[in-house]
């Protein structure tokens, strides 16, 4: 079989083990893989990855020492053409022209969304990985660059929380996500953040002000309150909204952005990228379609793209509850 691989929408750390996987998984079963470069935009620009001396295959020591790599070898976009059906049928075509038998897309919501369209316009195999830092994903425990940000969230926070402490200062922290709250949640926790404000639990000001009042009386000199970037509103307007409701700490804010989306993957994206991308390559084998290779009860399972992408994936009540009490 000809598979191509490729990462889509957002980057995650992990995503070049995931790959590493995959070329390892099928070159060593004879068969053929193409990295298709910057995702769907390289399906519609034919643009593949050729090692320095112009091959275009993959093979086994074309992924030597990438696991240990932030970012995608491959590159990655957001393609708006390919979201129509006219850039669907362009993309079947250019797929059939190379004779390609599936596909393997690494990445979100976005990506795998687009992925399950696709199968209407080309009758190859497809079968995702979730490469993304949000954790959002239906199907899978885990998603490829989660553990990585919130490692490297973990590590700002316990920065910015000695400045804190330094001057009896409040923190307001965005972190990324997107609509999900899972990275800013496990992120208060391992850091020991007073306060996190998450897109599926929403918190009145009155209620934020009083909370800070009670940890201002039990003597703590600072605060750490960590915001998810689609939490109600940005964390600039809700500074001001604090400071005007009598917020008894001086506030300063700070955006920790992209910084989450770097850096060399932890082991954990490692291995799960791995894992994931040696079964996705098992289920193209057998024939699959339309399915993610995920993660659930530490065992890799196939999930319908459909299910995937029908709903985000909600954080446990029990991690929130759990916050509230340990961040007394
Ligand atoms: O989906 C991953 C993610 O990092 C989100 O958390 C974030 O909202 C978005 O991508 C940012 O997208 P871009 O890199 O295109 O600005």
């Amino acid at each position: 079989m000809k598979i191509g691989v490729f990462c889509s929408g957002g980057d995650a750390p992990g995503m070049n083990a995931c790959i590493r996987a995959i070329v390892r998984s099928a070159v060593s079963q004879g068969h053929e893989v193409v990295g298709i470069m910057r995702g769907y935009q390289g399906i519609l620009d034919e643009a593949f990855y050729s090692t320095q001396d112009g091959n275009v295959q993959l093979m086994m020591r074309s992924v030597s020492g990438i696991s240990m790599l932030g970012g995608t070898v491959l590159h990655s976009s957001r393609c708006p053409d390919f979201q129509t059906e006219e850039g669907m049928r362009r993309a079947a075509e250019i797929l059939k022209k190379h004779h390609f038998d599936a596909i393997i897309p690494i990445g979100g919501n976005g990506t795998l969304s687009g992925a399950h369209e696709f199968r209407q316009f080309w009758d190859g195999k497809i079968v995702g990985c979730p490469g993304t830092i949000d954790n959002d994903l239906c199907g899978t425990d885990y998603t490829i660059g989660f553990h990585t940000a919130v490692q490297t969230a973990v590590e700002a926070v316990d920065k910015l929380r000695d400045t804190a402490h330094s001057h009896d200062r409040m923190f307001i922290i965005e972190l990324m996500g997107r609509h999900c709250g899972y990275i800013t949640l496990y992120t208060a926790i391992a850091a020991g953040c007073e306060i996190a404000c998450i897109p599926e639990k929403t918190l009145k000001t009155e209620e934020m002000i009083e909370k800070l009042h009670e940890l201002k009386r039990a003597g703590k000199d600072s605060i750490i309150m960590a915001v998810a970037e689609g939490y109600l509103e940005g964390v600039l307007s809700l500074q001001k909204k604090l400071e005007a409701a009598g917020c008894p700490f001086p506030i300063r804010v700070v955006v920790l952005g992209h910084l989450l989306r770097g850096g060399a993957p932890v082991a954990e994206d490692r291995i799960l990228a791995t894992l994931l991308g040696y079964h996705a390559v098992k289920a193209v084998l057998q024939g699959q379609t339309d399915v993610m290779a995920g993660i659930t009860c530490n065992s890799p399972k196939l999930f319908p793209l459909e299910e995937v992408i029908k709903d985000h994936r909600q954080v446990p009540d029990y991690m929130v509850e759990l916050l509230k009490v340990v961040s007394k």
